[in-house]
């Protein structure tokens, strides 16, 4: 049997973080590669290579050069505020990379982390068979970078509701600094009315790497098992963690100036991957979710 290789791009992010960690302890004979803009990817001893997407060449040599059996695309620019202030740095990262990293990777088995964000909130839950039909232009370059892989063959697009839990490598998130903010009881604003499936990053990326072992191609969507708002989110969080919630303030998302319009619900419909891979499915949120991760 061929030695697995298997490549990660966006290791450095709060998602790819988690996949190379959980990789990394497996007791297998397995090759990691992990692709990051910045090296620091949380876990030590994994061969890292710094690599910006913008640069196609750099890309294409880096996936050529390495000849996966794996790829796992995660690197995006995921911030919705830039995507819509860099329309056009946003779809050459989000999806002329995507489709250069798709055909470098000829062969392998390809998975793509997708994104609610290519629905436009009017009709949860949502299903796999639903038209896709994005709000914002983040939405837009993974909606697009979706059917840029559609003729690819053994590829798997995975669409991740909003991920919530800590990254093991050192970055920054909205929820690590709204985690924060609850310990300090500083006043936290979130909305009351905008709801998602939310899923915990361990077990996104446990069932990433589960997808990714599969032969299933097309498309799929990992959700959560409980519609939360916002709110709902952290006051749950706060509540596990034993924090008063006294300093959480509901709001709605209509009365925020946004660029773009914020969907009311995305929530995902999972009934695909429990039917096919019910030992994949997410967890609720739960106390284990809300522990830092340990940098190893
Ligand atoms: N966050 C969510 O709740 C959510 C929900 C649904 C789907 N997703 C999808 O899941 C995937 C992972 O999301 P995430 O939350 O883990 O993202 P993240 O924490 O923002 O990490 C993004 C990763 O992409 C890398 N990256 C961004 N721009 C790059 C560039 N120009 N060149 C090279 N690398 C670049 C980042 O590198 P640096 O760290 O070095 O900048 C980082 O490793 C994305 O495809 C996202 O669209 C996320």
């Amino acid at each position: 049997m061929t030695a697995q290789r298997w490549l990660i791009t966006g290791a450095s992010g709060q998602l790819g973080s988690h996949v190379v960690r959980q990789l990394a302890a497996e007791d297998r004979d397995i090759t990691i590669l992990a692709l990051a803009r910045r090296p620091d990817v949380g876990t030590i001893g994994v061969t890292v290579q710094q690599v910006e997407l913008d640069d196609m060449d750099a890309l294409y040599a880096a996936v050529t050069g390495f000849k996966p059996t794996h790829v796992i695309h995660l690197a995006a620019m995921t911030a919705v505020g830039d995507c819509h202030r860099q329309p056009a740095v946003a779809e050459r990262v989000n999806i002329e990379a995507t489709r250069v990293l798709a055909v470098a990777a000829a062969g392998a088995r390809f998975v793509f982390s997708s994104t609610d964000m290519v629905f436009d909130g009017e009709a949860a839950p949502y299903r796999e068979a639903d038209p896709p039909r994005p709000l914002s232009h983040y939405g837009r370059t993974k909606a697009a970078a979706e059917q840029a892989l559609a003729d690819i063959p053994n590829t798997l697009v995975v669409r991740i509701p909003l991920m919530y839990g800590f990254p093991c490598s050192q970055r920054q998130t909205t929820f690590v600094q709204q985690i924060a903010a609850l310990r300090a009881g500083q006043p936290l604003r979130l909305f009351s009315d905008e709801y998602r499936t939310p899923v915990w990053l361990a077990d996104a990326a446990r069932a990433l790497i589960g997808l990714a072992r599969s032969d299933l191609t097309g498309l799929i969507h990992v959700s959560g098992p409980e519609r939360l708002s916002r709110y709902e989110l952290i006051a749950r969080c706060a509540d596990l963690l034993g924090l008063p919630p006294r300093h959480l303030v509901a709001i709605s998302r209509l009365d925020i100036a946004a660029a773009e319009p914020r969907p009311a619900d995305l929530s995902l419909d999972g009934r695909r991957l429990a039917g096919a891979f019910p030992q994949l499915v997410p967890g609720p949120l739960r106390a284990e979710a809300l522990v830092g991760e340990p940098y190893t």
